[in-house]
């Protein structure tokens, strides 16, 4: 199986589930409230290694028990938390996740996820020559995320970009990407060009851009500029939060199998992930992801 780097964020999600969505200036009850782990960075990462992936993450927590908790529960995933340290004086990242029916409004206060640094990337050099593939999101600082590229390059691994949250891309860190894997809306920014015109923009570069379309499923273009679309599995939604991290983790944990193959495993895995509540409820094993395979008739 296939080493995994992820550099990303740590949350812990605090989920209230609620009838509809509040209005501005409007105070509605909310039915339950939960929290979860999660974090694109650590929801990737669990998805990977959940795949059996050998997945070791680079990130930051705060000083407090969702610190402990977040930490524990990635151990308890299998992940390798060496390079995950902890910062003084700061809270860990949180996101405040209102859902409606499977529908989601998600605020993110970064806390600890803040201080990732270059610095930090640099310490754990080591990690970026053991590994096979290296992924990143939008939830760590822009200049971290442009080191983790630089490495992962000068190691000759290739580099996933996960362009969410939605931030506009430098010309020069999308050079540095073998694949970036936006939903239209942040194509859209990462780019600059219209929402609509999608089509025009993956073909502008071929192979290296897969457009997440959720159940119309992902989107992208052959080396050669041909477009292609991997089709959603039918799954009966839950909970959609984590579902593009889920992908994104099975993506680069199955990546040695080629575009094609690993975007139909990688739906098929996000498309389990939304069956159970939570972020990282219902990322699927292995065992799991192949006897849903062995189901499917497409
Ligand atoms: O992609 C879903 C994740 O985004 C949630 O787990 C939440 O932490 C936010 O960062
Ligand atoms: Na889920």
């Amino acid at each position: 199986m296939s080493k995994v780097l992820v550099v990303g964020s740590i949350n812990m999600d605090l989920v209230a589930q609620v009838d509809q969505f509040p209005r501005l200036g409007e105070t509605l009850f909310g039915r339950s409230f939960k929290t979860y782990h999660g974090g694109k960075g650590a929801n990737q990462a669990v998805a990977a290694s959940r795949l059996g992936a050998e997945v070791t993450m680079i990130g930051r927590v705060g000083d407090d028990a969702f610190g402990q908790e977040l930490t524990a529960s990635l151990i308890a995933e299998g992940v390798n938390t060496e390079w995950i340290q902890r910062s003084a004086n700061t809270t860990s990242g949180i996101a405040m996740i209102t859902l409606a029916g499977s529908d989601n409004a998600i605020i993110v206060v970064p806390g600890a996820n803040a201080d990732l640094s270059v610095e930090d990337l640099l310490a754990a050099e080591n990690a970026f020559r053991d590994c096979d593939v290296v992924i990143a999101q939008f939830e760590s600082p822009l200049a971290t995320i442009e080191m983790a590229a630089q490495l992962a390059q000068s190691h000759g691994k290739p580099f996933i970009l996960n362009p969410a949250p939605a931030m506009p891309l430098s010309p020069a860190l999308l050079a540095q990407v073998a694949l970036l894997t936006p939903n239209e809306f942040e194509l859209s920014i990462a780019l600059g060009t219209p929402e609509n015109e999608w089509q025009a923009a993956l073909q502008q570069y071929p192979g290296q851009i897969l457009m997440t379309a959720g159940k119309d499923g992902v989107w992208y273009t052959t080396e050669s500029g041909e477009l292609r679309q991997q089709t959603s599995f039918n799954v009966n939604a839950v909970d959609t939060t984590g579902a593009g991290d889920t992908f994104n983790g099975a993506l680069a944990a199955f990546w040695h199998l080629g575009l094609s193959e690993a975007s139909r495993i990688a739906c098929a895995a996000g498309a389990l992930s939304v069956t159970r509540a939570g972020a990282q409820g219902g990322m699927p094993t292995l065992a799991e992801l192949n006897s849903f395979l062995a189901g499917d008739t497409k």
